[in-house]
């Protein structure tokens, strides 16, 4: 049974003097706070156990506001990342949570209009490695991107200067429980977090990392921009409202 991960740390900084008071995750897309979706995306590829990792700021709220998962049909857990040092550090707050079981990360801010129940079906059958899933973005630069071998992927550079593709990786991340180890022994990155893309790397290293391609909308609703963006998508896409 693989269990859920959404990550909903970070100061939203991007977004200021909006997120100031007010967290990120909060803010509306279309009719629903934009954390109700990371949890829906889990929810509907069949996850029923979901640890939120909210930042220290906000805690008493994501309570408020999600309470059991009740409301989603799903159980809700929750724990704090007292400092927003990297993806790959809020994930491994999951280790006692997760019981062994894979994981399934999704980050907080992040909408899917895909659902993603077949891939997390076969993934639950695999023995171990991972999976990250991809979509072609027009600005690659502001993601971790991945670097084709021909049809193969050999690495996943973080925003790149000069992107290798137009692949971005998305937020929405799943590992076998050996995660855990390979997060214990990263060193941090040149911006001072525990990146994401070197547990993946990890993974394409090891040669046990598949990917799934998106070709629905993707956004991480992080910038003015995106939030705009999110609105949008949304209203088009009723199955999300
Ligand atoms: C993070 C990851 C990046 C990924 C992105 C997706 O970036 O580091 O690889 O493409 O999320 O939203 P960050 O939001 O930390 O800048």
């Amino acid at each position: 049974m693989i269990k859920g991960v959404v990550l909903a740390g970070g100061k939203g900084t991007r977004l200021w003097p909006v997120t100031k008071v007010a967290g990120k995750h909060f803010l509306p897309v279309g009719d629903k706070p934009i954390i109700y979706y990371p949890i829906l995306t889990l929810k509907k590829a069949g996850v029923k156990d979901i640890l939120i990792v909210c930042g220290p700021e906000h805690t008493e709220q994501y309570v408020r506001l999600l309470g059991s998962g009740e409301e989603f049909g799903v159980n809700l857990y929750y724990t704090i990342q007292v400092e927003p040092v990297g993806i790959a550090h809020g994930l491994g707050l999951a280790r006692s949570f997760s019981d062994g079981q894979k994981i399934a990360l999704i980050l907080g801010d992040n909408i899917f209009g895909d659902e993603f129940s077949k891939a997390f079906a076969s993934f639950d059958k695999r023995d171990q490695g991972a999976a990250v899933v991809l979509k072609r973005v027009p600005d690659p630069k502001r993601f971790g991107v991945a670097k084709f071998k021909g049809h193969k992927v050999e690495r996943i550079i973080e925003k790149p200067k000069r992107p290798p593709s137009s692949w971005a990786v998305t937020g929405l991340y799943l590992y076998d429980n050996r995660v855990f180890d390979v997060i214990k022994s990263l060193k941090p990155s040149a911006r001072g977090e525990y990146e994401i893309t070197d547990v993946n790397n990890r993974y394409i290293n090891e040669g046990t990392m598949d990917f799934i391609k998106t070709k629905k909308f993707w956004i991480d609703a992080g910038t003015f921009e995106s939030l705009h963006q999110a609105n949008l998508l949304v209203r088009k896409n009723r199955n999300l409202r």
